[in-house]
């Protein structure tokens, strides 16, 4: 059983919306793919990724039934900003990983960001009643720990010199929030 209930706090006009991705959306997914900059800070491999991997990816990653896979888009447009998705859930403990991306560079640091985490946790402590939900991130991608500790993550450890980066190597950090802390941080930011 959760511990407790969290809030429904769906915002009047939802600044971001978290909708499937589909074929049509795989041109600016492939494009985000194939950018190496963006691979860096996701700490993903880099490309050259053909149409067929990117169908292959949306294929299996949509169909996984231990991910919530979205795209990020703003409400009443079509076309994606980026990638958001709740991986590896284990439905017998009650946990998840957070990972995201703003694929295009000008939809950052407008407080898009925060708003998706905000959607995912929603998500992941709502309907999939999850109890705790972690991520990992690079020492040297300083948005994205902002980001994450301004929707209430907390620094829970580090993976040393984990990620092969382009000046040496990198930390990576690992992140976690639990639900009680969502819950917690959700009704101090209500008016
Ligand atoms: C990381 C990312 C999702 C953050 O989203 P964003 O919309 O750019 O961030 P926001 O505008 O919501 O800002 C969130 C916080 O980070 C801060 N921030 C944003 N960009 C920053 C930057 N370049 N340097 C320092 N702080 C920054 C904001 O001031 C804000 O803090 P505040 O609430 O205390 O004011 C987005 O930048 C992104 O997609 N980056 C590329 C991919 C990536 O790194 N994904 C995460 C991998 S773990």
């Amino acid at each position: 059983m959760p511990e407790s209930k969290p809030p429904a706090l769906p915002p009047a006009t939802p600044r971001v919306m978290l909708q499937p991705l589909t074929l049509a959306h795989l041109p600016r997914v492939k494009a985000w793919k194939n950018d190496p900059a963006l691979a860096h800070m996701i700490a993903a491999l880099t490309g050259p990724f053909s149409d067929a991997d990117v169908a292959d990816w949306l294929a299996r990653n949509g169909s996984d039934p231990c991910q919530w896979l979205r795209g990020i888009f703003r409400p009443g447009q079509d076309e994606p900003l980026g990638v958001a998705r709740l991986m590896f859930i284990d439905r017998v403990n009650a946990v998840a990983e957070l990972g995201m991306y703003l694929g295009a560079a000008q939809a950052r640091g407008q407080g898009l960001g925060r708003a998706v985490v905000h959607a995912l946790l929603a998500h992941g402590f709502g309907p999939l009643s999850l109890e705790r939900i972690h991520l990992r991130v690079l020492e040297d991608n300083v948005a994205a720990i902002r980001c994450y500790e301004a929707s209430g993550f907390r620094h829970e450890g580090r993976w040393r010199a984990h990620v092969r980066g382009p000046a040496g190597r990198l930390d990576m950090l690992l992140m976690g929030i639990l639900r009680r802390e969502f819950v917690a941080t959700s009704l101090e930011a209500r008016p």
